[in-house]
């Protein structure tokens, strides 16, 4: 696998002041976010429920980076087209939300976002068999999905390794999210992932009157990445 693959830093929101994501985003990439993480949750598909596309269109000038949308809804193809416009960059479904996630990857990308499949951590790697040459990313889910703040699921490691095989040399970039911490990130950069999303990995400790956590915690979070993924 190519050493020079890049460690990609993305904050969740789920972690960040509800009242204050305009602000909370501009403090994250002021103190070096790659990336936004934007976990939207239907209360139906997983056991939480967090905001919608009017969201998405909200926070979208703010976004100075990349917004990476992770629908944890079923169905997935209504809300397409308009978290789409709202203007992602990504859109990830879930392979488990529903029997047509090969025509929902082909939609997202259809409507202008960049298409991007999530599997749950009981889901086995070779349910993506079919769909790796319609992503432009995979998101592996390192927790059960509805919640910032639980422990990494280690068997999610050997899952990232075999996902990079299959992967090959296309241009698809692996994702981890959930469970992401200065203890956990090493083994995961080790095994091959390439983009870190991190919610309470990043927030704790700061605010958006103290954000200097914030960037302390990327920092060091992309500093043992680096590390590790030398060691690739
Ligand atoms: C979980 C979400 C994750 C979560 C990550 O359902 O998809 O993005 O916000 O949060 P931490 O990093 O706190 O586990
Ligand atoms: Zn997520």
């Amino acid at each position: 696998m190519p050493k020079d693959r890049p460690i990609l830093i993305a904050p969740s929101i789920l972690s960040a002041d509800f009242a204050r994501f305009g602000a909370e985003i501009r403090a994250i990439e002021d103190h070096g976010a790659d990336w936004v993480h934007v976990d939207v949750m239907d209360g139906h598909f997983v056991p939480n429920l967090t905001f919608g596309p009017q969201l998405c269109r909200a926070i979208r000038p703010h976004v100075r980076t990349v917004m990476d949308v992770h629908l944890m809804i079923a169905p997935v193809d209504p809300w397409i087209e308009a978290i789409a416009g709202a203007g992602a960059d990504y859109i990830s479904a879930h392979v488990e939300a529903g029997p047509h996630i090969h025509r929902s990857l082909q939609a997202i990308r259809a409507a202008g976002a960049r298409p991007g499949v999530a599997i749950n951590p009981g889901t086995p790697v070779e349910a993506l068999d079919n769909l790796l040459d319609l992503v432009d990313l995979v998101n592996v889910l390192g927790v059960n999905p509805g919640f910032g703040g639980q422990k990494f699921i280690p068997s999610q490691l050997a899952k990232i390794a075999r996902l990079r095989a299959m992967i090959g040399d296309r241009p698809i970039l692996i994702e981890i999210d959930g469970g992401v911490s200065a203890e956990t990130i090493g083994a995961i950069a080790t095994a091959g992932a390439d983009v870190f999303v991190a919610g309470a990995g990043v927030f704790s400790g700061g605010s958006v009157e103290d954000p200097a956590p914030y960037g302390r915690n990327i920092a060091n979070l992309r500093s043992i990445a680096q590390d590790a993924a030398r060691k690739r």
